[in-house]
């Protein structure tokens, strides 16, 4: 059972996945500078997982707080929670679970709490959020596991397990472990995903630990394996949702929803209210997070790539809704159009 962040009392402990699949290690931060940090390298990474992240490091970042006046605090809290906005832009979990975090710090001073019971309000707050993304997943998993038929290859891209999320299930990997619960016989191909392999790397090591087979591919032969019919299902999960249903997700995701349509695959998107953005109304308005150019240049330390040249490294791109089969949240499944139903999710 992977969890991939949790709070302690010395801090918030997260596994590295920069280190996977060679290497387990768990480190402590310590402070709400620390977890920032890890937020923007990657130390976790995964929309739901980014968010739960950088409410513990609100709530650590408020613990430490050693001011005396609520003012003070609230100051802080604004300039801890700005750092953490900082880190990533497109997943819009990070904001969601800022502004939750913000709204706990405003009820608890409007019922005229102490320092002492915010600090604690922001931590029950921050483990609330981590608890509920949980029992979200296991839901998903429950609701997307039957969108897939027994004996199915389902391929997906990037990694959306338990690593990505508040941990044991994931949301693209929920869906297939929930259809492994309801008795299906499933297996997995997994997108290699450059350039930072998250599927190499994390899918590929989550499945195998929990025994699901998966087979690896680099991501220019999907097209081949879906012509070929060796791929029944694409199940991917996202980092913002807009209103009309466009989806963002890890680059390469655009690509795969084309060649889905053009043989007749069905592509499902799974993820958790959170990541919906209503007030985002299509794709275009999801911002886009360009990273160094260094993760396509290189794989790991090694230069593959001719010195000083040009690159260009967009983390995420769009999916227009037109091609997505379905959205599988822990609601329920929403179909086109996307506008009406995505919306009455949150009735
Ligand atoms: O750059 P990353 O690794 O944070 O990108 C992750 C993805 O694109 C995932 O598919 C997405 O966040 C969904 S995670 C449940």
């Amino acid at each position: 059972m992977i969890i991939p962040v949790k709070w302690t009392d010395e801090g918030v402990l997260m596994l590295d996945q920069r280190l996977l699949p060679t290497e387990e290690k768990w480190l402590v931060l310590r402070s709400y500078n620390e977890v920032a940090d890890a937020i923007r390298e990657m130390v976790v990474r995964g929309a739901p997982a980014i968010g739960i992240s950088a409410a513990y490091g609100i709530a650590l970042g408020m613990k430490q707080f050693v001011g005396t006046s609520i003012e003070d605090m609230e100051d802080e809290l604004e300039f801890v929670a700005d750092c953490m906005a900082q880190t990533r832009p497109t997943a819009v979990n990070l904001f969601w679970a800022i502004e939750r975090m913000k709204k706990t710090f405003q009820k608890a001073k409007n019922e005229g709490k102490t320092i002492t019971e915010i600090k604690q309000s922001l931590i029950e707050e921050a483990k609330k959020i981590h608890q509920e993304d949980i029992e979200a997943q296991e839901k998903i998993a429950l609701y997307g596991g039957e969108l897939i038929k027994d004996e199915s290859t389902v391929l997906t891209h990037c990694n959306a397990g338990a690593l990505a999320t508040g941990g044991i299930w994931g949301t693209a990997l929920g869906v297939i472990r929930g259809a492994k619960k309801q008795g299906k016989r499933v297996a997995v191909i997994a997108d290699e995903t450059r350039p930072y392999l998250q599927g190499a790397r994390l899918t590929a090591w989550e499945l195998m630990k929990d025994e699901i087979p998966v087979t690896l591919i680099t991501d220019n032969m999907a097209g081949y394996m879906m012509r070929k019919g060796k791929v029944h299902a694409v199940v991917v999960g996202a980092d913002r949702i807009a209103a009309n249903g466009d989806t963002a997700n890890k680059i390469g995701t655009y690509s795969l929803a084309v060649l889905a349509k053009e043989n007749q695959i069905p592509f499902y998107v799974a993820a958790p209210l959170s990541t919906i953005d209503l007030n985002c109304p299509n794709g275009d308005a999801i911002p886009i997070e360009e990273r160094n150019k260094r993760e396509v240049t290189h794989i790991k330390d090694i230069q593959v790539a001719p010195e000083k040249i040009e690159v260009a490294n967009p983390a995420f791109d769009v999916t227009p809704n037109e091609y997505i089969s379905a959205i599988i949240t822990e609601k329920g499944i929403a179909k086109q159009p996307y506008v009406e139903t995505l919306k009455k999710l949150f009735d």
